[in-house]
């Protein structure tokens, strides 16, 4: 065996500790090589593979989501919230369509989210967005070899508040997946709905999407019993999918972890004012650039 630094060790030291944030049954993927032909593994990329979605029922350990669930509840305040109206294909309206197209079903969408730099390093979120452990088991349920950190100060990290009587409607992911998870739970309603697979590359599938959206037809539509502290791995581009409004008192809190296939991403000025109202110089930088992220959605 090679002998190792002292901040390899440290650094193999603080993934241990970090791998104390999950539940005991997922420490060893955070803290070991991942076999992927693992019967869990195998089972929860079959699922992204045929549903679009896998669930790691409570991930994190119980000291850990109430300690999570009081922290996003101690920042949610720092949300930067907007309102506007989309469709589910999030683009302009085109008058020369039947009122019934989806491009023309227009829905009331809020957005309120704390971005990373108002979320302290400390809190159980931050620390596991950082384990490279962590990183290692999502990169495994999507069959990827490495994913990366986001490198965008704002989005790589954030927690999305939806208030009571507000809601998240019909739309698509621009990202290939979005991994969440709920810290906190509304009284009712805030369900996550999706309906696997209903567009296609090539079939938009209008008519169905349109039945969907405007509520004549539930059939297509599978509802997740999503509990705080479930790790949710999510494939948005082909399934429609929405959270229902939010009822009762209390607030809906979701950590989004945002990941990239490649180092160094970094989201562009446009979409930093968009979604936290505010813009930082690697936003500017990124301009000149050619890609275009969208890790939120
Ligand atoms: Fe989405």
């Amino acid at each position: 065996m090679q002998p190792q630094t002292h901040a390899q060790t440290a650094s193999r030291s603080s993934q241990i500790t970090g791998a104390q944030l999950v539940r005991r049954e997922y420490r060893r993927y955070l803290t070991e090589p991942i076999d992927p032909r693992d019967p869990r593994i195998a089972a929860w990329r079959d699922a992204l593979a045929t549903d679009g979605c896998a669930v790691l029922r409570e991930f994190l350990d119980p000291d850990a989501l109430a300690r999570a669930e009081r922290e996003c509840a101690s920042i949610a305040h720092l949300a930067y919230a907007n309102e506007r109206y989309t469709n589910c294909y999030d683009t302009h309206d085109d008058p020369s369509l039947p009122d019934d197209h989806p491009i023309r079903l227009f829905m009331k969408r809020t957005q309120a989210f704390v971005a990373r730099d108002r979320i302290p390093e400390s809190f159980v979120i931050h620390e596991l967005y950082k384990l490279d452990g962590f990183r290692a088991l999502i990169a495994a349920c999507l069959g990827e070899e490495h994913i990366y950190e986001y490198d965008d100060p704002f989005g790589a990290l954030v927690v999305n508040v939806l208030e009571p009587g507000t809601t998240h409607p019909w739309h698509y992911d621009a990202t290939e997946f979005v991994v969440s998870m709920m810290t906190r739970q509304p009284d009712g309603g805030g369900i996550f709905e999706y309906c696997p697979g209903i567009r296609s590359e090539g079939n938009e599938n209008e008519h169905a999407v349109s039945r969907v959206i405007r509520g004549v037809d539930r059939q297509p539509i599978k509802q997740l019993d999503l509990r705080p502290g479930d790790l949710q791995l999510f494939k948005g581009r082909f399934s429609l999918h929405r959270v229902t409004p939010v009822e009762g008192s209390n607030s809906r809190h979701t950590v989004i972890f945002s990941y990239a296939k490649t180092p160094g991403m970094v989201g562009k000025s446009k979409r930093a004012k968009t979604l936290f109202g505010r813009v930082a110089d690697v936003h500017r930088e990124a301009d000149g650039k050619a890609h275009d992220d969208e890790l939120i959605d």
